[in-house]
């Protein structure tokens, strides 16, 4: 779609300086330097120490071509793709391909690791699946294939992004791997008395901790967790890795479970450490948590065991409330005379009652707790991030049919008196997906030091290119300016290949490369003689891979 707006006006803006864009925000009002991007607070939290052009670039137009369209000036290199190997064990390269994060080797930017997400496998992997029911050999590589990877990749002499698989750090995490349960659910009878638990999968999005270790995401875990027997409980919370440390894998029950799409953490003013996390599903919540003690920049790792006590909150964003969930609370409700379930919890009052006996069976039946306790519903939250220049909390609601709610939006939350660890908030509709915006239903986001947020979008393959979808034509990846002139304005940077949806943008630290993840290019193919898309087109390939990417071409201001 043509845009309407004065790109003129908006391609100037992307090259002002970030100090200057602060002073300029409107709309931010009181929020305005308290925390600008040369602030402490907002380096500390996001490790932005300088003021680059991340984003000068022409706005491409949508397309439906079976290919990654960038911008003129901007080229990209396919760094490891499904089934690649990756190591010298000859381990090889998960699918479905979601969130990444790049961690510099030696203060690199032109070496480091990425620990890539695996949420999901298809057709590609399995071939069909008979009856609906999978083989041994289909479950393992379920089980496989899932999960997540961690690469080394580097710059060649051309400047060319590759994998180094004599990397000593490759290593794969999948549903073989051991976990170390922490948290209220750890060893109690929500979990089935367990202190660790094998496996991770559905691996969506993620976040970087202030100690630089992982946080993924386990989503949409029941259908494997079913086709291979597993115990539904030990599935479908955060899990934490280090990429240099192969024995550090945990499991964060304190954050709750559920369809958990990524995390972002930040400080509250005291020192506590604050988890923001959305349940990607029609009619679920926003929850945050809050650590019981306080962050120390001096213990590194040791920091992690502030994520195994606090307290667990869920947002009402009609009374602009964060609403603890407590064993004390959720048996209070249940035990009142006038308990009546509200809409979206199944079971008597009985059933509830039983469900929910401990603070174990509370981070377990999160949804449930949630709701029971006064939860917002909403429209599938997936990726949320804190703006690192005010610290607002950007939300993406991808899209509920069930509301009407088509497009989706992103929601800003503003904490009250700016601080993260508030009880209290208001909110805005930052963006809204449309036709007026030229983007729909946006999902993943990662913001830039000019304090551009970079939106990815997730129209279903269903969906794409027919009815009200028609104009967007392939997913898309944004850019959308979060203060000044421009505030809301979405640019389109980067089109998809067929099916796909573009997932797990993450800048290197200098900005210079952004890694990308291409998922499920050909996803409604069901004819394996026939896919719908043959991305990356390698020579002799005869189906379409998904891949992390690394995009180049980003000037320095
Ligand atoms: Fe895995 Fe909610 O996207
Ligand atoms: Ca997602
Ligand atoms: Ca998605």
């Amino acid at each position: 779609m043509e845009k309407q707006m004065d790109r003129r006006k908006f391609l100037s803006y992307l090259g002002t300086g970030a100090a200057a864009l602060a002073a300029a925000s409107a709309g931010l009002g009181t929020l305005e330097g308290k925390a600008s991007a040369a602030s402490k607070t907002a380096d500390h939290l996001f490790g932005f120490k300088t003021n680059r052009v991340s984003g000068y670039f022409e706005p491409i137009q949508p397309s439906s071509e079976d290919q990654l369209i960038l911008p003129k000036g901007f080229q990209y290199d396919v760094v490891a793709a499904f089934d690649d190997v990756i190591n010298k064990d000859g381990d090889k390269f998960g699918q479905g391909c979601d969130y990444n994060a790049f961690f510099p080797i030696d203060g690199s930017n032109n070496r480091g690791l990425l620990v890539t997400n695996h949420e999901y496998t298809n057709i590609f992997l399995h071939g069909p699946i008979k009856d609906g029911k999978m083989t041994a050999e289909q479950i393992k590589n379920e089980l496989y294939y899932q999960g997540m990877s961690v690469i080394e990749v580097y710059q060649d002499e051309n400047g060319a992004w590759k994998m180094d698989t004599k990397s000593k750090y490759a290593r794969r995490i999948n549903g073989f791997s051991k976990f170390e349960l922490t948290g209220p659910a750890k060893g109690s009878s929500a979990v089935g008395n367990v202190s660790t638990v094998t496996g991770t999968f559905a691996n969506c999005s993620g976040g970087v901790t202030l100690w630089n270790t992982v946080m993924s995401c386990e989503e949409n875990f029941s259908t494997t967790a079913s086709a291979a027997s597993l115990n539904a409980t030990h599935y479908g919370w955060v899990v934490e890795m280090d990429p240099f440390d192969g024995s550090f894998l945990r499991k964060h029950t304190a954050l709750g479970r559920f369809n958990h799409e990524n995390t972002a953490m930040g400080l509250a003013k005291d020192g506590r450490v604050v988890v923001y996390m959305g349940d990607d599903k029609k009619d679920a919540c926003v929850y945050k948590f809050v650590s019981k003690n306080k962050y120390n920049p001096s213990a590194g790792k040791g920091n992690s065991n502030l994520l195994s006590e606090g307290t667990l909150y869920v947002a009402n964003l009609k009374k602009g409330q964060w609403i603890a969930l407590t064993i004390e609370a959720v048996k209070k409700v249940l035990e009142s005379a006038s308990f009546k379930a509200p809409s979206g919890v199944k079971g008597t009052k009985e059933d509830l009652l039983k469900m929910f006996q401990t603070q174990g069976d509370v981070v377990t039946n999160c949804h449930e707790a949630a709701l029971l306790l006064g939860g917002m519903p909403t429209d599938r939250p997936e990726d949320i991030e804190i703006s690192p220049f005010d610290n607002t909390v950007f939300i993406c609601h991808t899209n509920n049919d069930n509301h009407g709610n088509i497009h989706g939006h992103i929601t800003r939350i503003f904490e009250k008196d700016n601080d993260l660890g508030a009880t209290e908030f208001d909110f805005e509709i930052f963006a809204a997906g449309g036709r007026q915006s030229g983007f729909s239903s946006p999902d993943n986001l990662a913001f830039d030091s000019n304090g551009n947020l970079w939106v990815v979008t997730d129209i279903s393959s269903s969906s794409l290119g027919k009815g009200v979808y028609t104009p967007f034509m392939n997913n898309g990846l944004f850019v959308i300016p979060t203060s000044g002139p421009s505030k809301g304005d979405a640019l389109q940077f980067a089109s998809g290949p067929v099916e796909c949806e573009m997932t797990g943008p993450f800048f290197t630290p200098d900005e210079r490369t952004l890694f990308l993840s291409i998922q499920h290019p050909g996803e409604e193919t069901s004819d394996l003689s026939k896919p719908t898309s043959l991305w990356p087109h390698r020579p002799g390939d005869k189906i379409p891979r998904e891949a992390v990417v690394a995009i180049r071409g980003f000037k320095l201001g």
